[in-house]
């Protein structure tokens, strides 16, 4: 019986499953212009192929369903909390509202309640690779290491000639019983993870081109993906399509961003993707490479396959009228036995009390965010992409808007980023994204504000964001009453 489903199934996937996606990923389309979904968050075990640990999933899946939607779609996620801890949801790197419901990461959902998040997707919202994680502040690198996040593909109007992939990174830490990280740091005892397997194995004929699109969902790490004998030409960097092309040997990706590569097969034979050993701070995190992957080329080859449609670029904002201009510091306390290392932005932890930069809807601004540390720290500002005009003195060229950015240790990197969109008026958060520096401090809040309002619309505003957080039980010192 057993040998007859065995015949049965590889009849039935026969050739398909060698380039199939991954069967850990479970796929939700939105249908008439609305995404619904159930993500129940539980804890319970993680497999990474033979190793087991302790963690935390949507819907019993490591990977996280994968939500698949289109621009001007309405994304209705009803999110239960099954943890033994706070959580909620954040949606990375979506042009919506920080407000009420929507994408809005000082929301809290208590441990055996549930909560009906409602996003809308802009009609403007790039088109490509995003996702969603937990985002309470203090246990997101824990809950995301457990595995609480999720990819979200924003689909391009018109289907792609081509074949896509879709990678899934991430990282987690063995802890031993008591805790203690620092021997696994010590043993390299980082496990990464792709579509939830140790390995994944892909297929293309020669001369093939496929869209592979790389998601770096880890808490804490920076990935240096290469394949052996090719090169990537990047496409898109975090959803949003680069204005031109770039080649390049191994994949820069800081945690939380994406990357949409092409990939053009060479000749037949079998080829492994990397992790390659990562360099952090001063070098005190060395890492070994790790094969993640395989790629078997096979097959004549093929004729090359048609253009991917262009998306117009967004405005160049390097000769933009520059209404305002500050300065972000990223620092740190040394690490000792003492005291727990405390992360800064401008000198200070985050207070969810406190607004830290205020912006008037309308304007644009150059940023520049500096780190005073021998350490990474990644920038992630939520609601809006930017544009990042200069890297430690020297200008970039526009390559389009993205939304995490690596600020250079003892270094700096200027942004700009037009405040114009009225869908993200309200507070929202901007911070580090390695995870264990976030919670440790690293974040501050942005309250985009409407420079002009009627004085009866903004106390109306006011009154129905007071009622509306009353209404959902949140403290009234989280509610901004302070600086009303
Ligand atoms: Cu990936 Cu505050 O976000
Ligand atoms: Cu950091």
């Amino acid at each position: 019986m057993r040998v007859a489903l065995l015949v049965l199934a590889v009849l039935l996937c026969g050739s398909a499953s060698r380039a199939q996606a991954p069967v850990a990923m479970s796929d939700i389309f939105s249908a008439n212009g609305v995404l619904s979904a159930t993500l129940t968050a539980a804890e319970g075990k993680i497999h990474v192929g033979a190793l087991e640990r302790d963690g935390a999933t949507y819907n019993g899946d490591y990977v996280g369903p994968v939500l698949h939607l289109h621009p001007g779609d309405l994304m209705r996620i009803r999110l239960i909390n099954h943890l033994s801890q706070p959580t909620n949801l954040h949606f990375h790197g979506i042009r919506t509202s920080p407000l009420g419901n929507g994408d809005n990461a000082h929301l809290v959902v208590q441990p055996g309640q549930a909560f009906d998040y409602e996003v809308r997707i802009s009609p403007a919202q790039p088109e490509g690779l995003f996702w969603y994680h937990a985002h309470v502040h203090g246990i997101s690198e824990h809950q995301i290491m457990g595995g609480l996040s999720g990819t979200i593909v924003v689909e391009p109007s018109t289907r792609l000639p081509i074949a896509q992939r879709l990678f899934v990174l991430k990282d987690m830490v063995f802890d031993d019983d008591s805790g203690n990280r620092e021997i696994d740091d010590v043993l390299h005892g980082i496990v990464q993870s792709v579509n939830g397997q140790p390995t994944v194995n892909e297929a293309m004929r020669s001369g093939e081109t496929q869209l592979w699109r790389f998601s770096n969902q880890s808490a804490n790490r920076a990935l240096h993906i290469a394949l052996d004998a090719h090169r990537f030409r990047i496409v898109a960097e975090d959803g949003a399509s680069t204005i031109a092309e770039r080649s390049t040997d191994v994949l820069d990706i800081q945690p939380a961003a994406r990357v949409d590569v092409l990939v053009d097969a060479g000749a037949a034979g079998h080829y492994a993707l990397r992790a390659k050993g990562v360099m952090t701070g001063t070098g005190a995190a060395l890492l070994p490479d790790r094969i993640i992957g395989a790629l078997d080329v096979a097959g004549d080859p093929q004729p090359p396959s048609a253009a991917l449609p262009s998306t117009p670029p967004p405005p160049d904002l390097r000769t933009a009228r520059i209404d305002a201009k500050r300065e972000i510091v990223f620092s740190q306390t040394v690490e000792s036995k003492q005291a727990p290392q405390r992360f800064f932005i401008n000198g200070k932890v985050f207070d969810a009390a406190r607004i830290d930069t205020r912006v008037p809807l309308g304007t644009i601004e150059e940023w520049t965010i500096r780190n005073d540390s021998d350490d990474l720290h990644v920038f992630h500002i939520h609601q809006i992409g930017f544009q990042v005009v200069e890297i430690d003195g020297k200008p970039v060229p526009f390559t389009g808007y993205i939304d995490t950015v690596r600020v250079p240790e003892r270094g700096q990197v200027k942004l700009r980023m037009a405040f114009t969109d009225p869908r993200i008026l309200g507070r929202f958060v901007y911070h580090c994204h390695v995870l264990k520096h976030e919670d440790a401090g690293m974040m501050a809040n942005i309250e985009v504000f409407d420079p002009a309002p009627s004085a009866l619309s903004t106390r109306l505003n006011r009154l129905y964001q007071h009622v509306w957080w009353w209404w959902h039980g949140v403290p009234w010192s989280l509610c901004g009453l302070a600086d009303a």
